[in-house]
């Protein structure tokens, strides 16, 4: 039996600021930004979209009927989730009407909590061949207005259905990972932002790229010329370019020629969206595959993945025959390109709007947003969700 992803979809709010603008605002050369960040777009969240909703609409198109009946396992990876105690995953599951007989959770440990999460989900199929289980990536990344990292923030949801003889692409052993505690990047409960320690955090994405890449190495017996391509997560494009380029001496120059190509097509997405945490590297892995034309059956992918504080992971897949034909290339390419820029003060105030946080009742208004399940209003603690 083989193991991995049957079906992957993705979903980012309508609304976007171009990384010139904000430049400009920001009175810093465009250039740092597009260049030097390699950011060009950056996803903004409505209020009516929250980590739930982001992760209910990615998961709305790819889950049918077959599917309602399988899955028996939801993990919500987030850290910007909506409750301390109740996982996002219940909400989820309610909105996309699965069956009762399900475990539904939640899982944190910064942009790692999606890997963690697929491999939870293997061993699960691994024991129980007929079911499925959705994982879930959602965030939004906050840094604030002004700070250093405002460049790298973004908003979106991948959603993954991992089961057995999946249709796109089946995982591998052995998966090599590593664990230190840093301070590179954190947020204390109270606080709506982000703390972080930039260039340390970027030398640690790094450090742990290498310790787990020549692990790998060692255990697996692979090698560079080995991969078709190798997708990381991206805070910001330019972090996945640094630690593509430590490595590629490894390989001749048809190795590197192939891996830069591919690394561009795995960039496209997330460099118009932005850092949306857990679901960055599945985003990565979207967008080489919806669209790369010369990857075929058989091509192995290397997958890194790297949450703060930090946990680094590197494993791969095999894609596998057909899998084309099992994603949404034209819906991402139509999402992407209908959404509304803002300028950079309508930004700054959806950025300084927020929700009540004394339980006082608020309807907002869902009619100046497209996606098709939404949050509506709050009351008494209570978030409200509508599914149309
Ligand atoms: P900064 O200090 O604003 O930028 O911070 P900089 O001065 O380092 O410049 C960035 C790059 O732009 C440099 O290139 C400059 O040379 C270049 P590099 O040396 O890095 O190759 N540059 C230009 N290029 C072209 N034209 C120009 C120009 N000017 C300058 N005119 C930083 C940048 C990423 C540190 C900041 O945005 C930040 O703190 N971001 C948030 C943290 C982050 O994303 N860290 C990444 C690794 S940690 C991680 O991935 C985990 C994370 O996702 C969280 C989680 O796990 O939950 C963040």
């Amino acid at each position: 039996m083989t193991i991995g992803i049957d079906k992957i979809g993705f979903y980012t709010p309508h609304l976007y600021v171009d990384m010139n603008d904000l430049a400009e605002a920001r009175d810093v050369d465009p250039g740092k930004f597009t260049i030097g960040i390699g950011q060009e777009k950056m996803a903004v969240a409505p209020l009516t979209q929250d980590p739930v909703t982001l992760a209910a609409n990615a998961a709305w198109e790819i889950i049918d009927d077959q599917d309602r009946d399988a899955i028996d396992f939801v993990i919500f990876a987030t850290e910007s989730g909506i409750d301390h105690s109740k996982s996002a995953a219940i909400y989820v599951h309610q909105l996309l009407g699965l069956k009762s007989g399900a475990r539904c959770i939640e899982v944190k440990q910064a942009c790692y909590g999606a890997t963690a999460a697929i491999q939870m989900a293997k061993g699960h199929v691994a024991l129980h061949p007929e079911s499925k289980v959705l994982v879930l990536g959602s965030d939004i990344a906050r840094y604030g207005l002004n700070t250093g990292g405002e460049v790298t923030q973004g908003a979106g949801a991948v959603a993954l259905l991992i089961g057995q003889d999946p249709r796109i692409m089946t995982l591998e052993e052995p998966s090599v990972y590593a664990t230190e505690d840093i301070m590179d990047f954190w947020r204390p409960v109270y606080s709506e932002m982000a703390f972080v320690d930039g260039k340390f955090s970027n030398e640690q994405y790094l450090a742990f790229f290498n310790r787990v890449w020549e692990q790998y190495k060692s255990e697996s017996g692979l090698a560079l010329k080995d991969f078709a391509a190798i997708c990381f997560h991206l805070p910001y494009t330019k972090m996945g370019l640094k630690a593509l380029r430590t490595i590629l001496d490894e390989g001749d120059e048809a190795v590197q020629e192939r891996l830069k190509a591919n690394f561009q097509m795995s960039q496209h997405y997330n460099r118009n969206v932005g850092n949306i945490y857990t679901g960055s590297l599945y985003l990565s892995l979207l967008s080489l595959l919806e669209l790369q034309d010369e990857l075929k059956a058989g091509d192995r992918i290397g997958l890194y993945s790297y949450g703060s504080g930090a946990v680094g992971e590197f494993f791969s897949g095999i894609l596998q025959p057909d899998y084309k034909q099992h994603l949404h290339v034209q819906d991402h390419k139509a999402m992407l390109n209908s959404r509304e820029a803002l300028t950079v003060a309508e930004y700054e105030d959806i950025f300084k709007s927020t929700l009540p946080t004394d339980g006082t009742t608020v309807e907002l208004d869902v009619e100046q947003d497209p996606a098709p399940i939404v949050l509506a209003s709050l009351a008494d603690h209570k978030r409200q969700y509508l599914s149309r």
